[in-house]
């Protein structure tokens, strides 16, 4: 075991250059268009666990984007680990604040990366992330250090909602049994602190319309006389919060798990600076709800955000108009013990009833999933804080992660086990921005991390 780092050592270049060929495919799930590029990634997903080492490879259709499935399976008296990621990526738009195009992967040096970081969507979200654990099973396959089964679930729909892979979990609970669900689709506090993501957050997704009169209407004719949607909406929306930045829809706080001083207290130890972040960022000053700092603001606390909203006349120059409708996308992260479902009710129903008379409300819901949290009590959790311990030489910090992997709470109703978050990315990686990117230390450490889990969690299990 101990040669994965000359292993490391002598193909990084080789494990870098693959990288880069499956970030030139553009394989955005969220656009038609590129239906054609979604299959050809998950093609070459394949090709690339053959030549890690999987007997058996499938990439298995359903009615969005494919699945592939590998595995390699040593003897059913072992345990087995079932590694899941998604190859699709988030569209890279805004495409003018890119540096250099998000399909054309480069690399460069920064401050955070000086070994260097490859740029281009997806390099941290999620083909930078998935890639260590096909590198990983190559270095356990061909030098003999394979010490269980593996299987493999590779998705391409991922931020679109994970649409079908339910189903395709529920017909196929056989083939993917497994004893322990690893994924690296999160982060990490530091580029030198290592950290085993414990929770990850609930999602529910909606889309919200508004409609005033039946056209666009002359704002000097009609304005001052019928109700304007987007004055409406914006102060619906606004009505959301509260002055210390409380969600007011009524039961919204009703299930959220509250957490103990001393489990509190236990995750400010987590180093942080807040100057750093604003300074990232470029903000004077944080914002959120009042008695919680910035960390338990975006992990253990539930939130309600606009992503986007839209109406009316947004061309050039300016046009007196009345709007006919307006609309806006709206997320909402949930903590453990709210149930996605029952959120998105209670939202439809309060939403409607801020509407005032003179405009009608549709609430459509988009997609939404549970939160997740990981015991650390558990051989998975002991095995991966091992295997920390020596790759970067110090013991992992447990922490909770502020997104959603809405599949996860899935697999353990369907699957029954439980999934470790081995992340490798960073904040400061700009997944979902412009300009993503992965730092190469960052990839080859998970490379040198994941055999050691390994063969922890088989000592382990014994
Ligand atoms: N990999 C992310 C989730 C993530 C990132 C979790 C960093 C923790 C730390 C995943 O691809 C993602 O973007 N999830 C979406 C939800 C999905 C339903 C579109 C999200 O969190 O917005
Ligand atoms: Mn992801
Ligand atoms: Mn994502």
């Amino acid at each position: 075991m101990d040669q994965i780092k000359s292993f490391i050592d002598q193909h990084q270049d080789r494990f870098i250059q693959e990288l880069i060929q499956l970030l030139k495919i553009p394989s955005i799930s969220a656009d038609s268009k590129f239906k054609g590029d979604v299959i050809n990634a998950a093609e070459e997903v394949k090709l690339r666990l053959e030549e890690a080492g999987c007997t058996f490879v499938e990439i298995c259709g359903t009615e969005g984007h494919p699945i592939v499935y590998g595995e390699k399976i040593i003897s059913p008296d072992f345990p087995t680990v079932l590694v899941y990621g998604h190859y699709d990526v988030q569209p890279p738009d805004p495409l003018d604040l890119w540096d250099s195009p998000p399909f054309k992967p480069v690399i460069k040096k920064t401050e955070t990366h000086p070994e260097g970081a490859i740029y281009a969507r997806g390099a941290c979200d999620d083909k930078g992330q998935f890639y260590m654990h096909v590198k990983a099973m190559e270095f356990m396959s061909k030098t003999d250090n394979l010490p269980c089964n593996v299987k493999f679930m590779i998705e391409g729909e991922e931020e679109v909602g994970s649409e079908h892979l339910g189903e395709f979990v529920r017909n196929n609970r056989e083939k993917l049994q497994n004893d322990v669900i690893l994924i690296s689709d999160t982060g990490m506090i530091g580029k030198d602190i290592p950290s085993i993501t414990t929770g990850l957050r609930g999602l529910s997704y909606v889309e919200v319309e508004v409609t005033g009169p039946n056209r666009d209407l002359h704002s000097g004719l009609y304005g001052g006389a019928v109700a304007n949607p987007i004055n409406i909406l914006a102060k619906m929306i606004a009505d959301l919060h509260d002055e210390n930045n409380h969600i007011t829809i009524p039961g919204f706080y009703d299930k959220v798990e509250t957490l103990s001083d001393e489990e509190r207290s236990k995750m400010a130890e987590a180093p942080f600076s807040l100057e750093r972040y604003k300074k990232a960022l470029d903000i004077e000053d944080v914002f959120g709800e009042k008695g919680y700092s910035t960390n338990e603001r975006n992990s253990i606390r539930p939130t309600l955000d606009v992503n986007g909203i839209w109406g009316g006349y947004t061309g050039e120059g300016a046009k007196t108009v009345i709007p006919s409708k307006a609309f806006a996308k709206i997320s909402m992260r949930l903590v453990p013990h709210q149930d996605w479902k029952e959120i998105t009710k209670l939202f439809t129903k309060h939403f409607e009833s801020l509407a005032p008379k003179g405009v009608k409300v549709k609430v459509s819901p988009h997609h939404g999933g549970q939160g997740y949290v990981t015991p650390i009590d558990t051989i998975g959790y002991q095995a991966a804080s091992k295997a920390y311990e020596k790759s970067f030489g110090k013991t992992p910090i447990p922490y909770r992660s502020g997104g959603s992997i809405p599949i996860v709470s899935l697999f353990e109703e369907e699957l029954h086990s439980k999934t470790i978050l081995m992340g490798f990315g960073l904040d400061t990686d700009a997944i979902h921005s412009p300009n993503e990117h992965f730092g190469i230390h960052n990839f080859l450490k998970g490379i040198e991390t994941i055999p050691w889990f390994y063969k922890y969690f088989t000592e382990l299990s014994k």
